[in-house]
């Protein structure tokens, strides 16, 4: 069989990607934040002030540049101010979207920014449009941010926060065409030029603004929001549009059937592999298509677009709680992730951060942890996230692929392998992916323009398409070394297990 080529030209660094691509997203959802993120003091599970300390050694480990929350749907239903003060004080509200359970507010504002410091992460705060007000969400991010005497700042202060915090990233609304007031986009455009307005620098708290932006498809919706900014068009001496806002928002999951009965986590089909790893590619057709429309308004690529959720959704594990959005995680749902991950690279100069969704024990986490006795796993999309931290603010370099098999898709030809690359001073980190469920496959690496004196390779794989990680079996899927790397005429020469996901790490004179 002819051999995969993958030409890079390790002398031509492109955009560059930013570390916000690996964000991530906690919800009010299920038991990602309570039993996931947060135990409380009592518990008997190992915590500093309630968070659990299992939880955040994992995740230290994938240098999580940002998270976002308190949703998703919760955020337009949620009242920050119901989430600060004594604990015990705290009013309750219903959680709707999520299980229809009693929301104790025990998890707010201070513990949600303590949770961030603890990670060492960016603060991504999802703001309330759809049932919140503008003076609502104006003295959020007053009492987040401000540092002197003004009414929030104290009442911060009041509740044991002297000095304020950072807070870089505010959503604006989320799936406004949705559970976020199910509005027409010219009426959200509006709603969002309002809010953003309000959502002010304070203390020197540079806020990116992020509108809630489309679902999958819809053109329509980034078009809309891309009429509102005011003077793209115009040279300013800032690479960020002043206003109103700064980005827009993309949101769209993988799954293999209707939203009726999206596929299992863990049965499934070659065919079903095949057309989640399809699927899952089509982010790249999506960052095209919204990237054409955001070009026609904005061809120097000022506004950002945030992919902040992603990832797949499946249905929830049997016996679970269906509103919980509880599902396993298998070597597919890791595959899913590389594939997003070139896609995310390769649009590097406009997708400015991406959020998987969720973080623990809801959709496509990294960790699950046990209700009954409280084990924790690291799940197969967990290490592509922490084989993948070479990316994180390098330069992304171009990958020509020739000679990839195709098998016949849905809507195309499905290529088997996917790539991307990056560098950063002397080295540089390659990324590839064999979607074949079946047939190993070897790549030629032909590396120009630089010399390269080290190599080295890690490989993700195991022997079933559905293998995945339990607290009887923790390393069912975890990488290891990957042996089969050969040099070559033109560079290296590769070779890949079927149905595995492979980092490449170089040495660059
Ligand atoms: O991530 C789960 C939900 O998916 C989010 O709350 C919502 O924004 C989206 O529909």
């Amino acid at each position: 069989m002819e051999k995969t080529t993958a030409v890079i030209d390790l002398d031509l660094p492109g955009a560059r990607i930013s570390r916000h691509v690996y964000g991530h997203f906690a919800e009010h959802l299920g038991r990602c934040i309570y039993g996931g993120f947060y135990v409380g003091e009592d518990s008997d599970v190992p915590n500093e002030r309630g968070i659990r300390l299992d939880v955040v050694e994992a995740l230290r480990a994938l240098n999580i540049p940002n998270l976002r929350w308190p949703g998703g749907c919760f955020a337009d239903d949620y009242h920050w101010r119901d989430g600060i003060g004594p604990r015990d004080e705290r009013p309750r509200m219903v959680n709707s979207h999520w299980g229809d359970v009693v929301e104790d507010n025990s998890f707010g504002t201070h513990e949600f920014m303590d949770l961030c410091e603890l990670l060492g992460t960016e603060a991504y705060i999802a703001g309330n449009v759809g049932s919140g007000s503008v003076a609502e969400m104006s003295e959020w991010i007053e009492y987040l941010t401000r540092a002197d005497d003004s009414p929030m700042a104290a009442l911060r202060r009041a509740n044991g926060r002297d000095e304020p915090w950072k807070v870089p990233y505010f959503g604006i609304g989320n799936e406004a065409w949705g559970c976020g007031g199910n509005l027409r986009v010219e009426q959200f455009a509006s709603l969002a030029r309002q809010y953003s307005t309000y959502v002010r620098n304070h203390a020197g708290n540079d806020v990116y603004r992020i509108a809630a932006g489309a679902s999958d498809g819809d053109l329509h919706w980034t078009e809309v929001l891309m009429q509102s900014f005011d003077a793209l068009d115009k040279p300013e001496e800032s690479e960020r549009p002043a206003g109103p806002f700064q980005a827009i928002s993309l949101h769209y999951y993988t799954m293999t059937g209707p939203w009726a009965d999206k596929g299992a986590a863990t049965q499934f089909t070659e065919d079903e592999w095949y057309l989640a790893l399809e699927r899952a590619r089509f982010m790249d057709h999506l960052l095209t298509r919204h990237g054409q429309v955001m070009d026609r308004y904005d061809p120097a690529k000022r506004v950002g677009l945030v992919v902040d959720e992603w990832g797949t959704w499946w249905n929830v594990e049997p016996g679970t709680n269906p509103g919980f959005l509880y599902q396993q995680n298998t070597l597919r749902d890791a595959l899913v992730a590389s594939v997003h991950f070139d896609a995310f690279h390769q649009h590097a100069d406009r997708v400015v951060m991406a959020n998987i969704a969720q973080t623990v024990n809801v959709l496509q986490a990294m960790l699950l942890t046990d209700p009954e006795t409280g084990a924790l796993v690291r799940t197969p999309s967990y290490h592509v996230f922490e084989m993948n931290t070479g990316h994180h603010d390098a330069d992304s370099l171009d990958v020509h692929l020739q000679g990839v098999p195709t098998r016949a898709g849905e809507k195309a030809e499905l290529p088997l392998v996917s790539a991307s690359a990056s560098t950063r001073g002397g080295t540089a980190l390659v990324s590839l992916t064999n979607l074949d469920a079946t047939a190993e496959r070897t790549v030629v690496l032909d590396l120009r323009g630089r010399e390269v004196t080290a190599h080295s390779g890690r490989v993700l794989s195991a022997p079933e398409l559905a293998t995945h990680n339990t607290p009887d079996a923790p390393d069912a899927v975890a990488p290891v070394a990957l042996e089969a790397i050969r040099p070559h005429e033109r560079g290296l020469e590769v070779t890949l297990p079927a149905h595995s996901y492979a980092t490449v790490s170089l040495t660059l004179a």
